[in-house]
């Protein structure tokens, strides 16, 4: 009897620590393990940071990353995966910010783009990937520099080059951001149809190997820049708003295309087939290097991002073709242009 009340004191107790335990253990796994991914993610891409609360307000912001990435993935309601990349621990409007570039507002200067050579084109091979003809070079890298449309320009280019010339040489897309300077602003954005009047006009672009990317604005290198290789005669906007002119475009050469690609899903898309949410505030210029239908019927525009390998289908993404609206998906009908040789 003399020992009831102890009895009863020790269990209360006992019940008390492992209420406290089992709390504190769901309070602190989750997080423990987050910490764990961060640090192992942070070696992975070979970030630091400059010091504990920067390290801290980008664990916050990584954290709320990969629990949309992971929630997303468990729902599994899109035919598309997304994955913690190396852009998962930036906002989406850091990641809007360094990494596009496209100038929606404002309009290409010129009025050369006026024809459309493959208007009459009939038929079109039921899919098509340029990869495989050898028109398309490894996907590049634009880092933290908003030229998205130089290395639009330059892949179209280096197809247009290939198919005419037989050789594939890698472009330099920083010849544009040092040189290119009338109308697009380097790291800061720019057109794809003013490239290609500046690479016309300048009879041409050197290689890459001749004049390496960097990443940065800088002076134009005028003695790297006179050693060119590869030039175009002229540049084709394709009739916008109608997926099936882009069609007989990317049928026939790679063509420049401008999308909106601000969304998370974007930021961290890994594989599959995309089929948005996206606007058509388009801010990110990409290269169509192909489409094709998966087998259960999806129809998709194989598109050559710049992004590094690391990103999507390793550099690359499927957006869905043929949608309801005739600007496509992400826009990615409105504004396609193309050089000529
Ligand atoms: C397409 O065909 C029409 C009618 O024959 C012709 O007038 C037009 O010039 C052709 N367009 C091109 C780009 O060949």
């Amino acid at each position: 009897m003399a020992l009831t009340p102890n009895w009863r004191f020790i269990l209360a107790t006992l019940l008390v620590l492992w209420m406290w335990a089992s709390q504190s253990t769901a309070r602190t796994l989750p997080d423990a393990s987050m910490v764990e991914k961060h640090e192992n993610w942070m070696a992975q891409f070979g970030r630091s940071y400059k010091d504990d609360a920067e390290k801290a307000m980008r664990f916050k912001i990584f954290k709320d990353n990969v629990e949309y990435i992971e929630s997303f993935n468990e729902a599994g309601a899109k035919p598309y995966k997304l994955a913690i990349n190396k852009f998962a621990d930036l906002t989406n409007e850091e990641f809007k910010a360094s990494r596009n570039g496209y100038k929606m507002g404002s309009q290409p200067k010129s009025s050369k783009a006026s024809t459309f050579r493959y208007a009459n084109v009939s038929a079109v091979p039921a899919s098509m990937d340029w990869r495989t003809k050898g028109a398309v070079t490894a996907v590049k890298d634009q880092g933290q520099c908003g030229c998205c449309w130089a290395f639009s320009a330059v892949a179209t280019t280096e197809g247009i080059n290939q198919l005419t010339t037989g050789k594939l040489i890698s472009l330099s897309e920083q010849e544009l951001v040092d040189c290119d300077t009338s109308e697009d602003q380097g790291c800061n954005g720019g057109l794809m149809d003013d490239a290609f009047e500046f690479i016309i006009g300048n009879k041409g672009l050197t290689t890459e190997s001749n004049y390496p990317y960097q990443g940065v604005d800088a002076t134009c290198n005028t003695k790297k820049e006179s050693s060119r290789v590869a030039k175009i005669t002229g540049y084709e906007d394709v009739p916008a708003n109608s997926e099936s002119a882009l069609l007989k475009a990317v049928a026939n050469q790679p063509v420049s295309v401008a999308i909106d690609a601000g969304e998370s899903d974007f930021q961290f898309y890994s594989s599959g087939v995309f089929t948005g949410e996206c606007g058509t505030e388009l801010d990110h210029g990409v290269t169509a290097v192909g489409y094709g239908k998966t087998s259960d019927g999806t129809k998709y525009w194989l598109v050559k991002n710049s992004w590094g390998s690391s990103w999507g289908e390793n550099g690359y993404i499927r957006m869905q073709r043929d949608i309801d609206a005739a600007e496509g998906l992400c826009g990615i009908a409105m504004q396609a242009s193309y050089p000529t040789a």
